[in-house]
Order: C-alpha cells, then sequence, then structure tokens
C-alpha cells in the first residue's frame, strides 16, 4: 500500500467491475461537470454519522441499513421516496421500543444506482447481450442498444440523488418523521398483517408516553429528539469516476471527503487488497462499509482492517457479513475473534440478503423470508458465543406490496411471485415482510441479552 494518497490514485489499480464506456469524451464531460457541482452531504455530516456508528461499535446502539437492491431512474417519485422512509421509520420504532438502544438508520438511498454483476453479458433468447449494470450504467430493457453504457446517466444519477437526498430531508426534518405521528406511519396494506397490529400496539404505548410527557410539562412537538430524526444516506462505491468527482476537501479540517452520500461501501466483489476500490475508499473521512461473504479468511478481515481503519477509530469501518444462512455459523466466528483479539473497534453488521438468493422454478431471483431470518439468528449466535455486539442488519426492502421474496406472516409462495416482481435487480422484503423481520430481530437481540 502506498502511503500517499489522491482521489485519484485509485486508478493506479485494477478496478473490477468498470464498464466499458464507448463515448470516452462524454465520459470525460460528464465527470467535469459532476466535478463542478455542489457536494450532496456535508463532511461534518458524514463525521457525524460516524460517531453515532461508533457508539454501534461498542454495543450501545444499532444500525439499520435499508433501501432499495438498485434504485431506479423510472420509479422516482415523492411517493416512492415516502414509503421506503416510512417502512424505514417503522423498522427503527420497534427496535428502538424493543431493545432499547438508539437506532442508526441508514438509506440504500440518493445514489445506490451501480450495480456489480457476477457475469459481463447476459443470454437473451438465443443472444448473449451485455448485463444490465445498474441506471448510472445502462437501461435494463433485454436489447443489445439498451446496455450500451451512456456517461449522461451519471449526471442523471447526480440530479435524482440530489432530489431524493432534498425530499429526505424536508421528510425527517420537516414533521413526516415526528414521534408524535408514530401512528400515521403504517400504510394500510401493512396494518392489517399480525406485524402491523402488533405496531399499533407498540406505536400506542409511545403515543401514551408522549402524552405523559406533555402532562409534565414536556414539549414533545418542538423537542428536535422526539420532532426529526437523521437518515443518513448510503450506497456501494462502485463506479470509481463518479465518486472520485464528488470527493471534496472539507473546509474544516481539511480532509478527503466523498460527499456524493454519508456512507460509501465496498462490494463483495471488489474488496481486494490491492484493488482501486480499497484504494480509493482508504482515503476519503466518511464512514466505510465493506461486505465479507463466505470464502472470507481471517487474514483477509485483518488486511481489510489494516488498510481501511488503520488508525482504529470506532465507527470508521463496518463489516457486513453476507455468508449465506447454512455458513454463517462457521465462518463468522473466527473472523470476530481475530478483528476483536486485533483490537478495531469496527461494527458488525449482517446482511441477511444476499448469501440466501436462488432462482426459483419459474426463474425468479428470490430468498426466503425464513433464509433471511436463520441468517440474522446465526448472526446472533456466533457473536453470543464470541462475546461480540451484533451491531445492525443490512438489508433490501420496499415499503410497496411486492411479491418478491417469499415468506413472511403472508407466505408468499413461489407462484405468486410473477403477480407483483417490480425490482430493477435483487427481490426485496415488502412492507409487511419488512415489519415482521423488525419484531424478529428484536426478539433474537433481546433473547441474547437476557
Ligand atoms: C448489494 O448489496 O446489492 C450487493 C451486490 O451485495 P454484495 O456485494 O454483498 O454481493
Ligand atoms: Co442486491
Amino acid at each position: 500500500m502506498t502511503q500517499t494518497w489522491a482521489p485519484s490514485s485509485w486508478r493506479d489499480r485494477p478496478a473490477g467491475q468498470q464498464p466499458e464506456w464507448p463515448d470516452a469524451d462524454g465520459l470525460d464531460r460528464a465527470l467535469k461537470q459532476i466535478e463542478s457541482y455542489p457536494p450532496l452531504v456535508f463532511a461534518g455530516e458524514a463525521r457525524s454519522l460516524q460517531a453515532s456508528l461508533a457508539e454501534v461499535a461498542v454495543g450501545n446502539a444499532f444500525l439499520l441499513q435499508a433501501g432499495d437492491c438498485a434504485e431506479s431512474f423510472e420509479e422516482f417519485s415523492a411517493v416512492n421516496i415516502r414509503e421506503k422512509l416510512r417502512v424505514i421509520l417503522q423498522m427503527a420504532v420497534v427496535l428502538t421500543y424493543s431493545m432499547g438502544v438508539p437506532v442508526v438508520k441508514v438509506g440504500r438511498m440518493a445514489g445506490q444506482f451501480a450495480k456489480p454483476r457476477s457475469s459481463a453479458n447476459e443470454r437473451v433468447g438465443d443472444e448473449d447481450i451485455p448485463s444490465f449494470r445498474g441506471h448510472m450504467i445502462n437501461d435494463a430493457a433485454p436489447n443489445p442498444l439498451a446496455r450500451v453504457p451512456n456517461p449522461e446517466r451519471l449526471v442523471q444519477t447526480y440530479n435524482q440523488s440530489a432530489s431524493t437526498m432534498n425530499l429526505l430531508r424536508a421528510f425527517t426534518k420537516g414533521g413526516f418523521a415526528d414521534l408524535n405521528r408514530v401512528h400515521a406511519w403504517t400504510q394500510e396494506f401493512v396494518s392489517s398483517s399480525p406485524s402491523g397490529r402488533r405496531y399499533e400496539r407498540v406505536a400506542a404505548e409511545i403515543a401514551r408516553a408522549m402524552r405523559f410527557m406533555r402532562a409534565a410539562g414536556i414539549d414533545t412537538e418542538s423537542n428536535p429528539n422526539l420532532s426529526t430524526v437523521d437518515v443518513f444516506t448510503s450506497h456501494e462505491a462502485l463506479l470509481l469516476g463518479y465518486e472520485e468527482a464528488l470527493t471534496r476537501q472539507d473546509s474544516l479540517t481539511g480532509g478527503w471527503y466523498d460527499c456524493s452520500a454519508h456512507m460509501l461501501w465496498i462490494g463483495e466483489r471488489t474488496r481486494q487488497l490491492d484493488g482501486a476500490h480499497v484504494e480509493f475508499l482508504r482515503g476519503v473521512g466518511n464512514p466505510i462499509g465493506c461486505k465479507i461473504g463466505p470464502t472470507t479468511t481471517v487474514r483477509e478481515v485483518l488486511e481489510l482492517c489494516q488498510a481501511l481503519n488503520p488508525a482504529h477509530q470506532p465507527g470508521r469501518l463496518t463489516l457486513i457479513s453476507r455468508m449465506g444462512a447454512g455458513n454463517v455459523e462457521r465462518v463468522l466466528p473466527p473472523l470476530l475473534r481475530a478483528v476483536t483479539d486485533a483490537g478495531y473497534p469496527v461494527v458488525w453488521a449482517c446482511d441477511p440478503m444476499h448469501g440466501n438468493t436462488y432462482s426459483a422454478p419459474n426463474g425468479r431471483k428470490t430468498r426466503h423470508f425464513d433464509s433471511v431470518v436463520a441468517e440474522i439468528d446465526g448472526f446472533v449466535r456466533a457473536h453470543r458465543a464470541e462475546g461480540t455486539w451484533p451491531g445492525g442488519i443490512h438489508v433490501e426492502l420496499t415499503g410497496d406490496a411486492v411479491t418478491e421474496c417469499l415468506g413472511g406472516s403472508d407466505a408468499v409462495s413461489e407462484d405468486q411471485l410473477d403477480h407483483r416482481y417490480e425490482t430493477m435487480c435483487d427481490p426485496r422484503l415488502n412492507g409487511r415482510q419488512s415489519l415482521d423481520l423488525a419484531f424478529r430481530v428484536a426478539e433474537l437481540i433481546t433473547n441474547d441479552q437476557r
């Protein structure tokens, strides 16, 4: 690892998963344009998220990171953003209420537009065409023309991220997320489910506590701790040209921050120690994540900690374990032990989605709710055995009544997958399944504390 770092030093390293842009001049123009635009987040906000994550690292808080697998240029509306926020707020209420610790809320939102792919091509009929790589790069339509990478999409990514961020700030600071409105966050289709009714009981108890506080003279309406929330943004830092163009020097500290989002993560396919993604993210001051899959070795995880958090800063690095339900209790414990023994204060989060994907007989990619719960269960058990804190979950979800993942309290079945299969990429939990999951996670963790 070289000692010097610059926003462009990743360019000397092998960078996986970068598209081949046919229009090099167009790419250059788009990146220059983005470079001239204002940052999407302020460095101080990234530091504030890191301070919250430091609380997670020591076991005093819990991380909820959630949102789309891939955001879409087409499904871009206030309703869509509001419904996703709504389910995240509901899950956070359930987790906070049951666990009694603050929940740090981070959306896979306002920038999650680029996807790593296992295969560069995809078979459509009897033709091989380039894979869909996210709306930041190409279009999902199954024809070769749609799949040509178009650099104008980078500028559109910036613009959509800015609007999404703006609305998120408005909702979270302008009254929508006010705890005095905890009842109003339930969508109709969620409220009629068993966990929806359970949520209503939690909401009623919170409303009662708020009435009590008001009676005792506490102004719950204008207390920012009750009337506003912080929802941070995150995405996989995959397209390094785009991330570089939004990397700015903080005027307060002089440090470099990737101002495309508060938190950035490195995917399972691009976490090579000598690769461009590790090189880029090691130099930015944001809190960062790194996915670790079932082949991760003790040596690799220690090298990643050393490269990404050499100063041992709490909250700087979140290791996002995505092992698969059948692997987690075998693979994770030695990693927990090694990182703890080496004294790295990381946040351990569980992504119970990406190790549990399979194809249903009709060809749809899906995940079963029971495997998602089983992976979190194994994750919590592994932490219990090692005396470490199961710090959070990282999930793909939507507020809508889609049928992409199987099971849950509605028991979505394989023959229902076609009813509403709308994801741009991986299958997401729907609103009901997401709330079901929040209750199950709260039970698993509080059992753990007992
Ligand atoms: C993702 O989070 O959508 C993803 C591609 O995950 P992973 O890198 O863990 O496969
Ligand atoms: Co995904």
